[in-house]
């Protein structure tokens, strides 16, 4: 191509998308961070060259021109965070040679991340009937959140599968952010009250990750045929004496599949936009369906009254044709007798026994509180993926054709902090899509209001970055959006 018709095509881009630089000056769309088209276990942690129009607003709607062009990029950056911290890896989490798929069996990158009840002393398990040494992941550690283990955050709900088991969940923080914490003091409950600075957590550049944060959703499989869908890791499962039907602390040894991943980092983003976490989640594809006529979180196309506002969706109501099997919904779900009102948290155990949900010691662990004595949590998925999510998705589930990491999707991803100047509120901090949750993290909270009489909600929204802006460390003190430091004893 010479200089005169390299210059005819770029002002046939620029003529297409008025005023829409920041796609061509994003270098990686691509599988791989370093622009080529295969997948790599090297983790993405900035976003270089990417300028953002000014006056950016965020929107799911893929039709240019549209601000939206900016949303693709950090669902490619999410999509190549996703597998970089999938790859597999030796014991230490570096990773080895791909691709992918090539050593199913091996522990992942991120499992080379400690869990906070490694990081913050005082949290370790406390266990007398597992043995030490172990293998493979142990889940439903006790700790000062029981919401790590099998309680959802901020409810006081558990989420029970179409075989009758709870879902378990499992929190981890990169190297880089427990380095960051313990540098500071901020391991205990003395050294935060004594830390006079605010938090915050170091961002990616160039070649060095920023602080990473992760929480992952965990079936526990009873019928091996079903396993090549999942990636599975053997688990141990302790179950602590107050959540167990024989009053004794159980060990219990299951296969477990990923059914949820929430991967946060914070990276440094292009101007005018402050250096911010990403946040991304991602779900097994068979795990709920989408609701009758729902619409992506602030799209913009056709303006229906809640797709421009911070609105919720008026219902959730579940879809006349399922279609396939999932891992949390039933076509036949019924409660007595009449047919299941979707995301209808199990029943709260009675008081007066023993306040908490009751493990079994044998599969159907939950067989307490399914409905009509058969089936678990009827789950719908109450805003659509957006289009960027979905198209993204796509590209890389082709190349992932053959593994099991091809039945995974990205739901969606949050970015982004600009200065108050250019975003008013009550927008700040905003993202697009506003509403933001996965099925099996937070499955109960899906439709809860972001913005309640103006103002940004702290009950509770069904928003990431909504709910995150609330959290603190043991002192109450704003913790930068992470509720690790509020682990510390
Ligand atoms: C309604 C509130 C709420 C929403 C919505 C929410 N979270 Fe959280 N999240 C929490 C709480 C509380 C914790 C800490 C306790 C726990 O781990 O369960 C947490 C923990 C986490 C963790 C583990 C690290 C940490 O800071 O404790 C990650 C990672 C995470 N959330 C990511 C996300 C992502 C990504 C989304 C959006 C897709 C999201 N969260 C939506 C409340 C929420």
């Amino acid at each position: 191509m010479n200089r005169y018709t390299r210059l005819t095509v770029l002002l046939l881009v620029f003529s297409h998308f008025p005023g829409e630089l920041y796609a061509q000056g994003y270098p990686q769309n691509a599988l791989c961070v370093n622009g080529q088209s295969t997948l790599c276990s090297t983790l993405p942690v900035d976003l270089p060259n990417l300028a953002i129009q000014t006056g950016y607003f965020p929107k799911t709607d893929t039709t240019p021109p549209s601000s939206n062009v900016a949303q693709d990029n950090f669902d490619w950056f999410s999509w190549q965070m996703f597998i970089a911290l999938n790859w597999p890896a030796d014991s230490s989490g570096k990773p080895l040679p791909g691709p992918i798929g090539k050593t199913p069996s091996a522990p992942r990158v991120w499992q080379g991340f400690q869990s906070p009840d490694q990081v913050f002393p005082g949290n370790g398990i406390n266990t007398k009937s597992c043995a030490a040494n172990k293998k493979g992941l142990v889940l439903f550690r006790t700790s000062k959140f029981s919401t790590n283990s099998f309680i959802e955050p901020t409810t006081p709900w558990p989420l029970i599968d179409q075989a009758g088991n709870y879902v378990i969940y499992d929190v981890r923080m990169g190297a880089v952010e427990v380095n960051y914490l313990k540098k500071n003091g901020l391991l205990t409950t003395a050294g935060q009250k004594k830390f006079t600075g605010s938090y915050s957590f170091p961002t990616g550049l160039g070649t060095s990750e920023g602080a990473i944060e992760l929480k992952t959703a965990w079936r526990i499989l009873t019928d091996p045929a079903s396993y090549s869908n999942f990636f599975t890791s053997p688990a141990t499962v302790v179950v602590p004496a107050q959540n167990s039907v024989t009053g004794k602390e159980m060990c219990l040894d299951v296969t477990v599949g990923l059914v949820g991943m929430h991967i946060m980092q914070k990276i440094t983003n292009p101007p005018p936009f402050s250096n911010f976490w990403v946040w991304a989640t991602f779900e097994h594809n068979a795990n709920a369906p989408t609701a009758q006529g729902v619409t992506p979180s602030q799209s913009n196309q056709n303006a229906a009254p809640q797709k421009n506002s911070y609105d919720p969706l008026q219902a959730c109501p579940a879809p006349t044709a399922p279609g396939s099997s999932y891992s949390f919904f039933s076509p036949s779900c019924t409660n007595n007798g009449a047919s299941c009102t979707p995301n209808q948290p199990p029943a709260i155990p009675s008081k007066a026994k023993n306040a908490n949900y009751l493990w079994q010691e044998k599969p159907p662990f939950a067989q307490t509180y399914l409905m009509d004595g058969k089936y678990g949590t009827q789950v719908v998925r109450c805003w659509d993926i957006y289009d960027s999510a979905k198209n993204v998705t796509a590209q890389f589930q082709a190349a992932l054709a053959g593994t099991p990491w091809a039945n995974y999707m990205l739901v969606g991803a949050q970015w982004a902090e600009a200065n108050a100047t250019e975003f008013p509120s009550p927008v700040m901090p905003f993202a697009a899509p506003f509403y933001l949750t996965n099925t099996t993290l937070e499955t109960y909270l899906q439709l809860n209001p972001i913005i309640v009489n103006g103002k940004p909600s702290t009950d509770k929204p069904g928003s990431c970055i909504g709910c995150h802006n609330v959290a603190t460390d043991s002192v109450n003190k704003a913790s930068n959006f992470s509720f690790l430091p509020g682990y510390a004893k």
